[in-house]
C-alpha cells in the first residue's frame, strides 16, 4: 500500500476504483459508450478512463462559474437540476458523490424533495431509452457511516420513497436504490 502523503500516490486511480464499485460497473460496462459524470468534481473518473485507453466518451459536469471558453477540456459547466444537453444522448448518467449527497445537504425537506425530483429529471431527460443512470451514495472520503443521522435519514427513507414514486409517473424503473441507485430509462 502506498503511504497518501508520497509522491507515487495517485488519488484518482483509488478514486476510480471507489467509484466503479459504488456504481457497480466494471470498466468494461464503459466500453464504447457516451456518459455523463454529474458532479465529476476534478474529473477523476473521466481521467482514468482515458488513462487506460477505454474507448469512449465522458463529459465531466461541474457547477463552474467561468464562461464556457474557459471551462477546461472535457468539462461542461452546469448542475444537476437543469442539464445543458438535449433530450437522449448519454449511453449512461453517473453521479458519485453528488447526487444524491448534494440534497441531503438541504435542511427543509420539500427543497430536498424538489431538487432531487428536479435532478431525477434531467438525468432521465439525457439519458437514452433503454440506458441506466447509476448514482453512488456517498464519496470515497466519507464512507455511510460517517454520515449524520439526519442525511441518513434522506438516503435510507425519503430517497427510496421519492425514487418509487418519480418512476410511477415517469417512464424509468427502478433497479435498485441500495447501495446504488439505478435507474433504467423504458423504451419509448
Ligand atoms: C463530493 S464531490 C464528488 C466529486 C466526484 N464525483 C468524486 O466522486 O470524486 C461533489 C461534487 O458535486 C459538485 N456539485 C455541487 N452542486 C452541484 C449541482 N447542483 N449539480 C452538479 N454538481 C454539483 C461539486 O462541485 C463537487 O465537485
Amino acid at each position: 500500500m502506498i503511504n497518501p502523503e508520497s509522491e507515487k500516490y495517485d488519488r484518482s486511480e483509488d478514486n476510480f476504483r471507489f467509484q466503479l464499485r459504488e456504481l457497480q460497473l466494471r470498466e468494461q460496462d464503459l466500453e464504447g459508450k457516451r456518459i455523463l459524470d454529474i458532479g465529476a468534481g476534478w474529473g477523476d473518473f473521466a481521467k482514468k478512463v482515458k488513462e487506460k485507453k477505454i474507448p469512449g466518451e465522458i463529459i465531466n459536469l461541474e457547477p463552474i462559474i467561468r464562461p464556457q471558453k474557459e471551462v477546461p477540456r472535457g468539462f461542461v459547466a452546469g448542475i444537476a437540476q437543469e442539464l445543458p444537453f438535449p433530450a437522449d444522448t448519454f449511453d449512461l448518467v453517473i453521479s458519485t458523490g453528488s447526487i444524491p449527497r448534494l440534497f441531503f445537504n438541504f435542511k427543509d425537506e420539500a427543497v430536498r424533495k424538489e431538487n432531487t425530483i428536479w435532478a431525477l429529471e434531467e438525468a432521465l431527460r439525457v439519458v437514452k431509452p433503454g440506458s441506466k443512470i447509476r448514482m453512488g451514495r456517498t464519496d470515497w472520503r466519507i464512507g455511510e457511516e460517517q454520515i449524520e443521522p439526519l442525511r441518513i435519514g434522506y438516503l435510507r427513507d425519503e430517497l427510496p420513497q421519492i425514487v418509487q414514486e418519480f418512476c410511477a409517473q415517469n417512464k424509468c424503473e427502478v433497479i435498485s436504490v441500495t447501495p446504488t441507485l439505478i435507474i433504467e430509462k423504458k423504451l419509448e
